[in-house]
């Protein structure tokens, strides 16, 4: 055993500096006689904070002109773009990148486009057409703003990564394209709708009969099959001033009622959400109050809210939540569920409506007898919004065993290398597991610590390149 874990250190130790990060792909390999395409994610993130740039939306009020401005969030990420492969390297304006370590567990990366399991929609939520339950999958990418954090937080994958550096400049850009497995014959939506195949869990499987829940996360084998382009999300760090949260999010939903031939221009926006109304009660929303800090353009005919009390939120997300309140738990360690406890009352809801700044980290969830934003006594610290980054490290740590630094401790040099060293040797136990194992692990990772009682605000009000190490004064824009 000793000598293994030596050998390894001595394989790493060897590595060549401009290595390639060892972060796998995807999930599984691609079977023998494999001659579709293969996903091969963008890890190669800039080391210098990218320079100034005028972004279209720039001077576009995103209250007055919603639809303006999520067009022109769109246009920036469509630009150079290839929109059959969505291979960001290839791109010719500017590259786009992918969070590492997405490839763990029964959700994780598929071979052939890198998509990422998502929650299901049950019968009848994508139209009165839909008769069953059906998969969804997605892949992000984010430009060269937030690649250069995910460098900042991963490195190159010769140390530790460092949660503490997830920090997001102004004029990030994310893009996260979910398809479908619902067919256009069930969803008039999908009509002509951009196909790709993925490597997707047997739907057969996807329906238990007996099971409590309609339409679960099933974990049966995976085959390659047809997936449609139905929702495609943004998200866009912007100017702190405008916007509490530092965020703007939108979305848009891929109407193939509409006539044409460019699919891509039949992206059309949902609305976008810049807070989560902390004061918006389920119960005055149901006597007709309206959020104040979303904003929605339609509901494309499905007839429904899709986020909680009428927030901003996707046809394929869950009702209970909205799009920022789901964001604003990402954090290292993840110790909050995402999505309000059932049953909870109105005020422990609101737990999850809080308009944090960002950078702050939600800490614990009101439930299981802990205050809502209570940390542990190891920290927490945010990551600033990036559900990514938060799957990631969490994959990262329990993978490894590795303690990653968090604001409430500071970890000495000397230390780290004890950690890298446990780390790697823990790395290579987890490859010998089977793939079913590695998720069943995962998901036994218990929650529990202890107690402190601040959210931790490592925030500065609006973070710019001025504020990262290597920026040469160059700001991110005069954008907001
Ligand atoms: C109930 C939780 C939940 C809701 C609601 C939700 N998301 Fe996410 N989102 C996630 C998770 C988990 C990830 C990371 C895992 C993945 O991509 O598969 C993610 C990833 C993303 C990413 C990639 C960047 C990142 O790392 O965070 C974007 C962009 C995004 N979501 C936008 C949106 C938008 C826009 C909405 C609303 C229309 C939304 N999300 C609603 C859970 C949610």
């Amino acid at each position: 055993m000793r000598w293994a874990l030596c050998l390894l250190m001595c394989l790493l130790m060897s590595m060549p500096l401009n290595a390639k990060p060892p972060w796998p792909a995807a999930n599984s390999s691609p079977p023998a006689g494999w001659t579709g395409p293969v996903f091969q994610p963008n890890f190669d993130f800039p080391t210098e904070p990218p320079r100034a740039e005028r972004h279209p939306w720039h001077d576009i009020d995103f209250r007055a002109r919603p639809e303006a401005f999520l067009n022109a969030v769109l246009s920036y990420i469509l630009e150079g773009m290839n929109t059959t492969t969505w291979d960001g390297r290839r791109n010719t304006v500017r590259q786009w990148y992918h969070a590492p370590w997405m490839h763990e567990g029964y959700k994780g990366r598929e071979f052939i486009h890198g998509l990422t399991r998502e929650r299901s929609s049950q019968t009848g939520e994508l139209g009165p057409g839909q008769t069953k339950c059906y998969q969804n999958w997605a892949v992000a990418i984010a430009n060269p703003a937030g690649a250069y954090t995910y460098g900042q937080v991963w490195g190159n994958g010769s140390a530790l990564p460092d949660p503490r550096k997830s920090l997001f400049m102004r004029g990030t850009v994310f893009a996260k394209l979910l398809f479908t497995q619902a067919p256009a014959s069930e969803v008039p939506l999908l009509k002509g709708s951009p196909e790709w195949e993925a490597n997707i869990h047997d739907p057969s499987n996807v329906y238990p009969k007996g099971g409590a829940d309609p339409c679960p996360n099933n974990r049966g084998r995976r085959f390659p099959q047809k997936v449609r382009l139905l929702q495609f999300d943004v998200a866009v760090r912007h100017n702190a001033s405008e916007s509490e949260t530092g965020w703007i999010f939108g979305t848009f939903v891929y109407d193939g009622r509409i006539a044409g031939d460019i699919p891509w221009a039949k992206l059309k926006p949902v609305g976008l959400v810049w807070g989560n109304d902390p004061e918006l009660t389920d119960a005055a929303a149901a006597a007709g109050a309206k959020p104040k800090e979303s904003i929605v353009l339609s509901d494309f005919g499905l007839g429904r809210h899709f986020g909680r009390g009428g927030r901003m939120n996707g046809p394929i997300d869950s009702q209970h939540s909205a799009c920022l309140s789901c964001h604003s738990t990402a954090q290292y360690q993840s110790i909050a569920r995402m999505i309000p406890t059932a049953g909870a009352s109105e005020k422990d809801v609101l737990c999850w409506f809080r308009n944090l700044p960002h950078g702050t980290a939600f800490g614990f969830g009101a439930d299981s007898g802990h205050a809502c934003g209570s940390s542990p006594a190891t920290g927490v610290v945010s990551t600033d919004t990036s559900l990514q980054l938060a799957v990631g490290l969490k994959n990262y740590a329990h993978a490894t065993g590795a303690h990653l630094p968090t604001g409430a401790e500071a970890v000495s040099a000397n230390m780290r290398d004890v950690e890298a060293q446990r780390a790697a040797g823990a790395l290579e136990n987890w490859r010998q597991l089977s793939v079913d194992q590695r998720a069943m692990a995962l998901e036994r990772a218990a929650i529990d610590r202890g107690l402190l009682t601040q959210p931790i605000h490592r925030g500065d009000p609006d973070l710019t390149s001025d504020h990262f190490k290597n920026s040469e004064g160059g700001t991110q824009g005069p954008d907001g």
